[in-house]
């Protein structure tokens, strides 16, 4: 086999994966595609990077630290990444691969997540 075809072969494999899980585009296809890496599958903040982070990854479980930040400050973090609200640099910007609308329905996928509102942890 010719390394180019061989190439395209491994390309397509490792692509499908991702395909079938980028299928669709609601907030939690976007969080599984996007998110779950560092924070984890179920939202824990204990992704795969995370051995490798020296800033650990929000547990966006935890009812009691998310409901300390407002929607705005969700929203910015995702759309403008950790250094538009002040924070790390290795929780990456979003704006470039979610429009707003995505980005809101994450905010409400979060506060899913974490089963609490700004101010209230529940
Ligand atoms: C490369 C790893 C990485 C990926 C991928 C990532 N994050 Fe983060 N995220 C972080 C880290 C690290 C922090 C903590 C930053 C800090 O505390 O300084 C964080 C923090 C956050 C926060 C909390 C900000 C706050 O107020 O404390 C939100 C919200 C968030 N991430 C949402 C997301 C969403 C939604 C996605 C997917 C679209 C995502 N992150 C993908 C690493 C990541």
């Amino acid at each position: 086999m010719k390394p180019g075809i061989a190439n395209g072969l491994l390309t397509a494999l490792l692509l499908m994966p991702l395909a079938s899980v980028s299928a669709g585009d609601s907030a939690k296809d976007n969080y599984d595609t996007y998110c779950v890496q560092c924070h984890g599958l179920t939202g824990d903040g204990l992704g795969v990077n995370v051995p490798d982070m020296s800033v650990q990854p929000r547990d966006h479980t935890d009812g009691q630290d998310m409901s300390s930040r407002s929607e705005k400050d969700l929203f910015d973090a995702i759309k403008g990444g950790g250094q538009a609200i002040g924070k790390s640099t290795l929780m990456p910007p979003w704006g470039d691969n979610l429009n707003d609308g995505e980005i809101h329905d994450l905010v409400a996928y979060l506060r899913e997540l974490c089963q609490c509102q700004h101010g209230k942890a529940k």
